[in-house]
Parts: C-alpha cells; sequence; structure tokens
C-alpha cells in the first residue's frame, strides 16, 4: 500500500505545482501515522506562536474522526469545510474568526464520509481556494490518523509535511511507512516529537529512521529533518478541556520554550 502513491495524487501533485505560483502563502500538513500522539492540540498551539510572530495563519481540521479543533479554539462555528465542498457556502463563509489576533479556523466535522467524495479532487480545490485568497502566510492542516485517501489527497498538495510522532516503537512504526510512501514524490519529511522530554533522544531515533531508510534504499534525495520535541505536561491537557491553549497560558513554561525551539527550526525548514 504504501509503495505507489496513486496515480491521481501524482497528477494533483502537478496540477497544484503549476497553479499557486504567485501566492504567498505556504502550506504545513501535520501528519502521523497513529492517532492520539497530540497533532491537533500541537497544531492549535504552534498556530498562536506563528500568529504571536506576525503571520496570518489559517488552520483547517482535516480530521475526519475527530474533528476537535474548535473545541481547542473554544469555537461553535457556523459552518464547515464540508458545507462548502457540498456548494451550500462560500469560501469566505466557512472561515471562522478565534478568538485570537491573526488565527482563522476552517472547521472540520466528525465522522463525515470522505468516501462520497472520492476521486474529485474537492480537497484540493478548498486549499487552492483559500490559498488564491492570498489572506494567509501559512495554512496549517491538521489531518487524521493513518494514511487513507483522504490524508494523502492533503499530503501530496503540501510542500512542507511534518510529522508529529511520540518514541513509542507503534507510532516510529507508521512514521516510517509514512517516509516510505513520501520519499517517492516528495523531498522531505520534517519530524517533531511529542511527549519526549529531552530533545537529544528525539534527534537520536530521527537518525536512526534516517539511517533505517538509508539501509532500505529509499530514495536518496528524500530528506528527513529533525525539528525538535515537546515534553508531556498534565498542564497541556488541562489547558486543552478548559479550552485555553497552552503556550498562550504558560508563557515563561520550559515547554513553550520547547515549542518555540520547534517554530524557530520549522520556520527555516518550510519553503
Ligand atoms: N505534550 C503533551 N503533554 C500532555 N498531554 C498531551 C500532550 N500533547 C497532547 N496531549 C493530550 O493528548 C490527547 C490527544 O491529543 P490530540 O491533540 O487530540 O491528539 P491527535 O490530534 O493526534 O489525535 C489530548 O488529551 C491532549 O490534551
Ligand atoms: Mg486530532
Amino acid at each position: 500500500m504504501f509503495n505507489t502513491i496513486s496515480n491521481q495524487a501524482s497528477k494533483l501533485l502537478n496540477l497544484t505545482k503549476s497553479k499557486n505560483n504567485d501566492s504567498k502563502t505556504r502550506i504545513v500538513t501535520i501528519t502521523s501515522g497513529k492517532g492520539g500522539v497530540g497533532k491537533s492540540t500541537f497544531t492549535a498551539n504552534i498556530a498562536y506562536l506563528l500568529s504571536r510572530r506576525g503571520f496570518k495563519i489559517a488552520v483547517i481540521d482535516a480530521d475526519i474522526g475527530l474533528a476537535n479543533m474548535q473545541v481547542l479554539f473554544d469555537l461553535k462555528p457556523r459552518f464547515t469545510l464540508f458545507d462548502y465542498i457540498e456548494g451550500r457556502n462560500t469560501i469566505n463563509e466557512i472561515i471562522t474568526e478565534t478568538n485570537y489576533d491573526n488565527i482563522s479556523l476552517i472547521a472540520g466535522k466528525s465522522g463525515y464520509q470522505y468516501a462520497n467524495l472520492k476521486n474529485s479532487l474537492v480537497l484540493t480545490r478548498v486549499v487552492n481556494d483559500l490559498k488564491n485568497l492570498n489572506n494567509y502566510d501559512i495554512i496549517l492542516i491538521d489531518t487524521g490518523a493513518g494514511l487513507n485517501d483522504y490524508v494523502q489527497e492533503f499530503l501530496s498538495i503540501s510542500d512542507n509535511i511534518l510529522a508529529l510522532t511520540t518514541t513509542d516503537p507503534s507510532a516510529l512504526t507508521d512514521v516510517y511507512a509514512l517516509m516510505k510512501m513520501l520519499s517517492i514524490n516528495k523531498d522531505k519529511l520534517l519530524i517533531c516529537f511529542n511527549h519526549t522530554k529531552n530533545y537529544k533522544i528525539g534527534e537520536t531515533i530521527a537518525n536512526s529512521l534516517v539511517n533505517l531508510a538509508k539501509k532500505n534504499r529509499l530514495n536518496k534525495n528524500f530528506m528527513v529533518e529533525y525539528i525538535g520535541n515537546v515534553s508531556s505536561s498534565s498542564n497541556i491537557s488541562t489547558t486543552s478541556r478548559l479550552r485555553k491553549l497552552f503556550v498562550h497560558e504558560f508563557i515563561n513554561d520550559d515547554i513553550t520554550k520547547q515549542f518555540h525551539k520547534v517554530i524557530d527550526s520549522l520556520l527555516k525548514h518550510i519553503k
């Protein structure tokens, strides 16, 4: 399954490469093989720190399993991504302003039947239309777990893919599967470790993944960039439960500093 990316995905890639060259908007897709590693929490927190650095951010909640970005931002959006896809609303109507300056949310919907949309390139259209508004510096796409067609469509249209993982062996197996798939027609994967106390541990494991890729002769031009780690803290889950952002509430915490380091590295590596 991971050895070939569908023809449709490759066509998409070419399509999006030829368009949008004049847009200043950069797209970063946050993914992981495994669910529950902290993608949505991570995405919401980096959205905030990026906005504080002066970037205009749009977050797309693309997790059809559990669309919880609206909870993290404490919002009740009127419309979702799918209202646009199904033609009920305009692109502007599905953009919900958050309570934070310079962060907009395109809300998702849990349990949406993606099978209805298959092969219609609708997700590509949403991202392109958002990009063409030229309103945003960075679009962050929070995907669900797994490497299904739906997630693959988002990956194929993204110039920048960030895998969030833990050091858990099953999460690492999934990241390697992702590397294998992306190495066919992408040039880079950014890796960040969540629930990981020490920067060096993440770096060592990222290096082992790179070595495994070499041993298995994955495409030599495919690079893996380690961009940092985020420790575990009950304050992260507590702030999320209270519908607040950790990095906003704990400005001077060591974990917020880890997030800043991740942002420094992310900004160096995205195109
Ligand atoms: N660094 C962390 N420390 C403690 N709890 C975390 C951390 N990152 C995420 N969590 C918690 O883990 C759970 C799953 O996070 P979530 O962002 O929903 O994962 P995903 O989007 O990958 O499914 C949530 O309860 C969240 O608060
Ligand atoms: Mg999530």
